[in-house]
């Protein structure tokens, strides 16, 4: 395979929301054996939005910190793409609120991408193209996934809800990945696995399906990315995954095992089941503990566990090479493989969101339940108190008034 230019990732910063909710006080509630959400979906907290904490408002300070920790002037921005599948407006673009808080040049192309959980790696793939174009003109892209995962009081998707939002600064000398172009593969197909209706705040999900399609679409993205590789694997250090739970890495990688060793893979045959539980623990395990932190962040997921990876691991496995894997529903995939930048060790503190999320507030059910009620009135609320939901020191949504909405920093 040819290697071209070294576009990629540069700067990387995560932003959520300030509370969560504890899976085990979730599976009480709900009648359910904890070890259900703790070990069957491998998810231990969830983080929850309060209505003034919203797309924009997490793309914002993901955006900055990315900006400020890498030390990157806002004006070298050319492109700005925020990838959600939960924007704010049927029209207006969540980018474009973004462009405007951040204080971006105004001589800057700004688009929202949507498809599912797949828009961010859609705008990750357009910016690289913008810059191998040579239309960047040496200038960066800024590229955020922002999304609030919403599936409803007492549904199977409840434990699989989420918050956060993850910026990067893409570049043609990325201090932290090096993606390599001829490597991406991509995949389409129509099916009906995961969408929400334009009447409904609440995704609707086949869940099981949705499972079959991922493994689908990361069969074919792979074979389009790499050909019939037997033996791919073995020269990568990690493989990264869309994250909608934690155990879904676990099937992907299980998937990909399985095309390598051409059969299935189950506990009953000991060598090839033991031969999956030392790679899953050696290429995936140690990246998913955000994910299962913070629960399913969408467009961000898979990002997540890449910021996972940087900030544990990022000196000691400079040059080596990753597979990254996105799935959206509906359903679009994009399989690729990256090296990790020479100098991503300097960096592994900048990146590490281990502070604010120590700093979370744990909510009880009750006052989960009353929050995601008060969210499905936000947008319709005049005036939203940032303090009544125990935030202060950020930028929040504080309701709309005259259809319009409003932003303030507190
Ligand atoms: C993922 C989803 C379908 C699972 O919901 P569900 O049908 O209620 O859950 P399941 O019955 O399949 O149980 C989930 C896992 O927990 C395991 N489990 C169930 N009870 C358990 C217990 N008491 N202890 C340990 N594990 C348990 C199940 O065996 C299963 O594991 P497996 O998949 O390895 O077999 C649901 O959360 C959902 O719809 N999520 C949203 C859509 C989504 O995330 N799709 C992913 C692709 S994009």
């Amino acid at each position: 395979m040819k290697d071209t230019i070294p576009v990629g990732i540069d700067a990387l910063a995560f932003s959520g929301p300030a509370a969560y909710v504890d899976l085990a006080d979730l599976a009480t509630a709900r009648g359910v054996d904890p070890a259900k959400f703790t070990k069957g979906l491998g998810q231990h907290r969830m983080a929850i939005a309060s209505p003034c904490e919203d797309t924009v408002t997490m793309a914002v300070e993901a955006g900055a910190r990315a900006i400020e920790a890498f030390g990157i002037d806002p004006a070298e921005i050319g492109t700005l793409i925020v990838g959600t599948e939960t924007g704010v407006d049927h029209s207006k673009p969540v980018a474009v609120y973004v462009h405007d808080l951040l204080g971006l040049n105004e001589r800057c192309r700004t688009f929202e991408t949507k498809h599912a959980c797949y828009g961010a790696m859609a705008g990750l793939t357009s910016s690289m193209d913008w810059i191998a174009s040579g239309r960047a003109r040496g200038r960066k892209a800024l590229v955020i996934a922002s999304d609030i995962a919403n599936y409803g009081l007492g549904t199977p998707g409840e434990p699989t809800q989420g918050a956060g939002a993850v910026a990067m600064v893409v570049s043609e000398q990325p201090r932290l990945l090096e993606i390599q172009p001829a490597s991406i593969g991509d995949y389409t197909r129509q099916v009906m696995d995961f969408w929400r209706p334009l009447y409904s705040k609440y995704a609707l999900a086949d869940g099981q399906y949705s499972i079959q399609c991922y493994l689908d679409a990361l069969a074919s993205a792979r074979e389009d990315a790499v050909g019939a590789r037997p033996d791919l694997l073995g020269g990568l250090q990690a493989c990264l995954y869309h994250v909608p739970f934690v155990k879904m890495a676990f099937k992907a990688h299980q998937r990909e095992l399985e095309m390598e060793l051409g059969q299935a893979i189950s506990k009953d045959e000991a060598e090839p089941w033991q031969r999956l539980q030392d790679s899953y623990a050696r290429r995936c395990a140690p990246w998913l503990t955000l994910n299962a932190e913070i629960g399913n962040i969408y467009t961000g997921s898979l990002f997540l566990s890449l910021i996972d990876l940087l900030r544990k691991a990022g000196g000691q496995l400079a040059g080596e090479r990753i597979s990254l894997f996105s799935y959206g529903s509906g359903c679009g995939a994009t399989y690729c493989l990256a090296t990790i930048a020479a100098q991503a060790g300097e960096w592994q503190g900048r990146i590490d969101p281990a502070a604010e999320l120590e700093a979370r507030r744990r909510l009880s059910i009750e006052e989960y339940e009353n929050m995601v009620r008060a969210g499905e009135q936000a947008d319709r609320q005049q005036n939203l108190a940032p303090a009544d939901f125990g935030l202060s020191g950020g930028l929040y949504y504080t309701g709309t008034r005259d259809d319009r909405r409003h932003y303030e920093r507190i």
